[in-house]
C-alpha cells in the first residue's frame, strides 16, 4: 500500500493556509504495529498479546463484545492512558516505524499525529471559532491572521459551516450533539493529524448525523489513517476497510472487513459477526 506521506492531509490546501503536516517517516509501513501487545490494569491483563498491523491510509474498525478492551487498546494508541493509575503496557508498538514507548517519544507530539475523537462531543467552553483552532494555537501551528481561514476552512470540510458561520463567536453546547461531535471532528483535523482514532464516535448520535460522521470519515482515507471502536458491526461493515475482533482478552481475529464478516477463520468469529447481514 502506498502511504501518503508529509503532504496536506485535508486537501484542503488553497482554501486556507495549512497547517504544516507532521512529517513522517518515509516508510511503506502500516501506521500502527503492535507486537506481543499486552495491556493491563493493577496488575490483570485486559489484553494479552496481541499482534496487529493496523494499515496505513486505510478506515480500520475495532469490534468486541462491551469490556473486552477495545477503547483500552485504542486510547494506547496516542498515549492517552500514560496517566491511568495502575495502567502498564508490555511488548511493543509502533506508530510508523517508530516505538511509542520506548520512553524517547513526546507524548504531546504524539496526540498531535494522532488525534482523537471520544463517545461523547466535548467541544471546549470556548466559541465555536476557538474551538475548531484550540489545537492549531496550542501547538502554535499558524499565524493569528490565519486563524480564521482555518476555522472556516475546517468547518467547511466537515460540513458545519452553513450552520454555524454566522454565530462563530457563540457557545458551542447549543449546538445539537451530531454538530458537536463534527464542531469535535474540526477541531481535531485542524492540527493536520496522520492518524484519526474514534472511539464510538455516534453512539450518542441520529441516523442523520451518523451518516455525516461516516461520510466525513470515509472522506480522510488515504490523507488520514482512521481507527474507529464500534459496537455497531453494520457500521463497521459499511465504513472499514480492515476489522479488528477483540474477544476474552484476545485479538481473536483480523483482516479485509468483507472476509471477516462473510467468512471467519475463527469461531468466535463466526460466532459473533457473521450471519448480521445479508
Ligand atoms: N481506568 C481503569 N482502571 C481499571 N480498570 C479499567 C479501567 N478502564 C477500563 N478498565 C477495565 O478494563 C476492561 C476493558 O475496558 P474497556 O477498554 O473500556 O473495554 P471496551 O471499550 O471494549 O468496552 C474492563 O474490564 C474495564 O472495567
Ligand atoms: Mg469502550
Amino acid at each position: 500500500m502506498v502511504q501518503l506521506l508529509g503532504n496536506d492531509t485535508t486537501g484542503l490546501a488553497g482554501a486556507a493556509p495549512a497547517a504544516p503536516a507532521a512529517p513522517e517517516p518515509s516508510v511503506a509501513g502500516p501506521a500502527f504495529a503492535a507486537r506481543g501487545l499486552t495491556l493491563s490494569y493493577g496488575g490483570t491483563a485486559v489484553l494479552a498479546d496481541i499482534d496487529l498491523d493496523v494499515p496505513a491510509g486505510a478506515v480500520t474498525a475495532l469490534v468486541g463484545p462491551t469490556g473486552c478492551g477495545k477503547t483500552t487498546f485504542l486510547r494506547s494508541l496516542n498515549r492517552m492512558n500514560d496517566r491511568v493509575p495502575g495502567f502498564r503496557l508490555s511488548g511493543s508498538l509502533e506508530l510508523f516505524g517508530e516505538d511509542l514507548y520506548d520512553g524517547t517519544s513526546d507524548p504531546l507530539v504524539v496526540r498531535r499525529r494522532v488525534g482523537m475523537l471520544f463517545q461523547r462531543p466535548n467541544p471546549f467552553p470556548l466559541s465555536i471559532r476557538e474551538n475548531v483552532v484550540a489545537g492549531v494555537k496550542a501547538h502554535r501551528l499558524a499565524r493569528r491572521s490565519e486563524l480564521s481561514a482555518i476555522a472556516e476552512a475546517r468547518l467547511r470540510q466537515v460540513g458545519l459551516w452553513e450552520a454555524v458561520s454566522d454565530r462563530l463567536g457563540s457557545s458551542p453546547f447549543r449546538l445539537s450533539g451530531g454538530q458537536q461531535q463534527l464542531l469535535c471532528l474540526a477541531r481535531a483535523l485542524a492540527v493536520s493529524p496522520a492518524v484519526l482514532l474514534l472511539d464510538e464516535p455516534t453512539s450518542s448520535l441520529d441516523p442523520v448525523s451518523t451518516a455525516a460522521v461516516e461520510a466525513m470519515l470515509t472522506s480522510l482515507v488515504p490523507d488520514i489513517t482512521v481507527v474507529i471502536v464500534t459496537h455497531n458491526l453494520a457500521q463497521a461493515r459499511r465504513i472499514a476497510d480492515h476489522t479488528a475482533f477483540f474477544h476474552q482478552g484476545r485479538l481473536a481475529e483480523h483482516g479485509p472487513t468483507a472476509r471477516l464478516f462473510d467468512d471467519p477463520s475463527e469461531e468466535a468469529t463466526r460466532h459473533s459477526l457473521s450471519g448480521h447481514f445479508g
